[in-house]
C-alpha cells in the first residue's frame, strides 16, 4: 500500500496523528521517529502563515527534511493559511501525503481538492469551531478527509471546545466509509473518548503526546486502548 493511500484505506481505526507543534524542534527527527515507533499512524504538520492565524510555524523545507529522514512515514499537512492555493506543488515535491486547507480561506474548495489530488496527495477540508456545518456540506463529497477543529487554530495547548461535538456527529452521518473524520485541538485521554463517540476516526494531538513521558501510552490512550 502506498503512503498516500493510508488515510482512505487504513490498517485500523481510529488513526492517531502526532502534531509536531509541541515537539522539541532542536530534536525533531529523533522525536518524530520515537512517536512513530510508539504507534502513531502519521505526523501532523501545522503550517501557519501569521495571517490566517496569529502564529508562524513551518513550510515545505521541514516537510522535506522529515520525508528524507523518515521515508515510510505518512505526512499529514494542515495548512492554516490565507492563500491555500499557494505551495500545493512545493508540498507535493517535499513528500507530503495529505494536504488539508480551511474552508474559511477558499472560495472554490472542490477545484483546489482536484489540484491537490493531481499533485499526488489526498485532500482534506477543515472547519473552524465558529463556522457552521452548512458552509461545509456542499463540498463534503469532494474530499478524502474532513477536519473539525476543536480549538481556534494557532497554538498547541489550548482547551477542547465541546460545542463542536454535535457538528461532528452530524457530519459523520454524511460521510462515506473511505472518508476520514479528523479532529484536532485540545485532545487528551478524556476528550479523545468524546471524539471517538462523535464518530472521529483520525485523532490529532500535540501536547498530549509530546508533553507525555510515555509516547506509546499516550497514543494508546488516544486510540481508546487504555483508560483516559
Ligand atoms: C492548532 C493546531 C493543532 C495543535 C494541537 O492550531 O492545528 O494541530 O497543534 O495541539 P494540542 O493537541 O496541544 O491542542
Ligand atoms: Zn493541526
Amino acid at each position: 500500500m502506498s503512503r498516500s493511500r493510508l488515510i482512505t484505506h487504513p490498517p485500523h481505526l481510529p488513526l492517531v496523528g502526532a502534531s509536531i507543534l509541541a515537539a522539541d524542534f532542536a530534536r525533531l527527527g529523533a522525536e518524530c521517529r520515537a512517536v512513530l515507533d510508539a504507534g502513531a499512524d502519521m505526523l501532523h504538520l501545522d503550517v501557519m502563515d501569521g495571517h490566517f492565524v496569529p502564529n508562524l510555524t513551518m513550510g515545505p523545507a521541514v516537510c522535506r527534511s522529515l520525508r528524507d529522514a523518515l521515508p515510510d512515514a505518512c505526512l499529514d499537512v494542515h495548512r492554516m493559511v490565507t492563500n491555500p492555493g499557494d505551495c500545493v506543488q512545493p508540498f507535493a515535491d517535499a513528500g507530503a501525503d495529505q494536504l488539508t486547507f480551511h474552508i474559511e480561506a477558499e472560495s472554490d474548495p472542490p477545484a483546489l481538492a482536484e489540484r491537490i489530488r493531481a499533485a499526488g496527495m489526498t485532500a482534506g477540508l477543515a472547519v473552524n469551531p465558529p463556522t457552521p456545518l452548512s458552509q461545509l456540506l456542499p463540498y463534503v463529497g469532494a474530499f478524502d478527509l474532513l477536519l473539525v477543529m476543536s480549538v481556534n487554530p494557532g497554538f498547541a495547548g489550548q482547551s477542547f471546545i465541546d460545542d463542536v461535538l454535535s457538528k461532528t456527529r452530524d457530519l459523520r452521518r454524511r460521510l462515506r466509509s473511505n472518508q476520514r473524520l479528523q479532529m484536532d485541538g485540545g485532545i487528551n485521554g478524556a476528550t479523545a473518548h468524546d471524539c471517538r463517540e462523535a464518530g472521529c476516526d483520525l485523532i490529532v494531538a500535540a501536547s498530549a503526546i509530546f508533553r507525555s513521558d510515555d509516547y506509546a501510552r499516550a497514543v494508546a490512550m488516544l486510540r481508546g486502548r487504555l483508560p483516559g
